[in-house]
């Protein structure tokens, strides 16, 4: 991928990054419609936001900031130890794509961002309902 014209560049870059995910967590947190995306999560979400970030640096086509720290992301094997079936999976994007809207990555690039963030969803899927 041409780094320039990443999503990750696009976007704007690690700042953006930080603050989607920072968004993302912080809806998990408060919206009760995310509640049980929320409890398979550790009580401090203060690890989880540092990888997500990490990790969406590399998968967005910008600088690879997780391997170096965490090794291969391997990230559907990371998952497994998850149920994770089509209510998690649609929990997940429903707070990322609330998250992407409140931090207003939107228009043409929204659209190609939700069906990626789709894609590697239902890959994490680990049940079959
Ligand atoms: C499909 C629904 C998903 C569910 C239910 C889910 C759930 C989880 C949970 C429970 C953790 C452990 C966090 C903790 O212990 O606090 C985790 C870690 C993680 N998730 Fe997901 N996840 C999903 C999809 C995704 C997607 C689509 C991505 C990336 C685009 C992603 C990226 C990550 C990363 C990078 C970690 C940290 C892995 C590590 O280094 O241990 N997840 N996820």
């Amino acid at each position: 991928m041409d780094t320039q014209n990443s999503p990750y560049e696009l976007i704007g870059g690690s700042q953006k990054v930080d603050e989607l995910v920072d968004r993302f967590y912080d809806l998990m947190a408060l919206d009760e419609s995310f509640s049980q995306l929320r409890a398979m999560h550790s009580p401090d979400l203060s690890s989880s936001r540092e990888k997500l970030k990490l990790f969406l640096s590399g998968w967005l086509g910008g600088p690879d900031i997780y391997s170096p720290k965490y090794g291969h992301p391997m990230l559907r094997a990371r998952h497994l130890s998850f149920k994770i079936g089509l209510n998690e999976r649609n929990q997940w994007l429903a707070c990322m794509y609330q998250a992407m809207e409140d931090c207003e990555i939107t228009g043409e690039l929204g659209a190609r961002l939700e069906e990626s963030f789709f894609n590697t969803a239902d890959w994490m899927r680990n049940q079959p309902n």
